[in-house]
C-alpha cells in the first residue's frame, strides 16, 4: 500500500508527467502508469515518462523510442528464470532511463550492464543510478553506445530486450550474440519483451535458440529463450 506521502508525490507526478496521457489510456494502462510512478517514488528515481524519437533526435526508425518496461512484467519475467547468484551477468540492450538495470540490480547478479544509444537517456539513467536506494548488486555499469557496435562481454549471460530496435540493428546485435557465444561458449538466457513485434518475425531465432516459455503482456508477448548447444 502506498503511504499518504507517496500518494501526494504520485498526484504531483501524474500532474507533471502523465495526466494528459492517463486520460487517453485504458484503465489497465492507467494502473500500470500509477504503479510505475509509485515504484519510482519508492526508489527515489524517475523512469516513467515516455520520450518520443523526435525528442531524442532519432532519425532512423530502426532505433525505437523510450518506453519503460512495466515493473510487474519485469518481475514476472525475472522470477521465471533461474539466476545463478554471484555468477550471472545481466545486460539490458537499449537501457533507456535504467529501469530494468536498476531492477536487475535488486537481484543477486554478479554484474549488471545497460547499453543506451541516446545521451539524454543515458544521462538520466546515470542520475537514477546515483539516486537509487535498493541495489543488491553493486557492480552496475551504464554504457553510452549503439548496441550494434558494442562488444558483448564474454561473461554476459542474461540478455534483456524490450523491443529496442528492428531491421539491421537487431540483426547485427543477434549476430554479435551468436559470435560471442561461439567465442566464449556458455549458456545464455534471453528475456524479450514484445518478442512478437520484430524479433520473432525478423530473426531466424529457432536456429540457435529454444523458447523456454512465454506469457502475454499488455500488448504482446514476453518470451524467454536459451541458446542451443553449439554443434
Ligand atoms: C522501448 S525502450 C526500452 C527501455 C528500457 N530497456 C526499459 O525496458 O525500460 C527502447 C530503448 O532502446 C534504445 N535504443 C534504440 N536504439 C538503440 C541502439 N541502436 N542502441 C542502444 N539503444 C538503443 C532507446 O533509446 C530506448 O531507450
Amino acid at each position: 500500500m502506498a503511504t499518504l506521502r507517496e500518494l501526494n508525490i504520485l498526484f504531483e507526478r501524474v500532474r507533471r508527467e502523465g495526466a494528459g496521457k492517463a486520460l487517453r489510456l485504458t484503465s489497465g494502462h492507467v494502473g500500470s502508469l500509477a504503479r510505475s510512478l509509485i515504484e519510482d517514488i519508492r526508489r527515489g528515481v524517475s523512469t516513467t515518462r515516455e520520450v518520443r524519437d523526435e525528442e531524442l533526435g532519432f532519425r532512423d526508425r530502426q532505433n525505437h523510442a523510450y518506453v519503460a518496461t512495466d515493473y510487474e512484467i519485469f518481475r514476472k519475467a525475472i522470477r521465471s528464470i533461474d539466476i545463478r547468484a554471484g555468477e550471472d551477468v545481466f545486460v539490458d540492450f537499449g537501457s533507456g532511463k535504467g529501469r530494468p538495470v536498476l531492477l536487475a540490480a535488486e537481484y543477486p547478479f554478479r554484474r549488471v550492464i545497460g547499453v543506451e544509444y541516446s545521451k539524454q537517456l543515458h544521462d538520466a539513467a546515470c542520475q537514477n543510478l546515483r539516486l537509487s536506494k535498493r541495489l543488491v548488486c553493486q557492480d552496475v555499469e551504464l554504457v553510452h553506445a549503439d548496441a550494434g557496435e558494442w562488444a558483448i562481454p564474454p561473461d554476459a549471460t542474461v540478455l534483456f530486450f524490450f523491443n529496442p530496435f528492428e531491421g539491421q540493428v537487431l540483426a547485427k546485435v543477434c549476430d554479435n550474440i551468436r559470435a560471442s557465444i561461439a567465442a566464449a561458449p556458455r549458456r545464455i538466457t534471453i528475456i524479450y519483451v514484445r518478442a512478437d513485434k520484430f524479433f520473432e518475425r525478423e530473426i531466424d531465432w529457432a536456429e540457435w535458440l529454444v523458447k523456454a516459455h512465454d506469457f502475454p503482456c499488455s500488448d504482446g508477448l514476453v518470451a524467454i529463450y536459451h541458446n542451443r548447444p553449439l554443434a
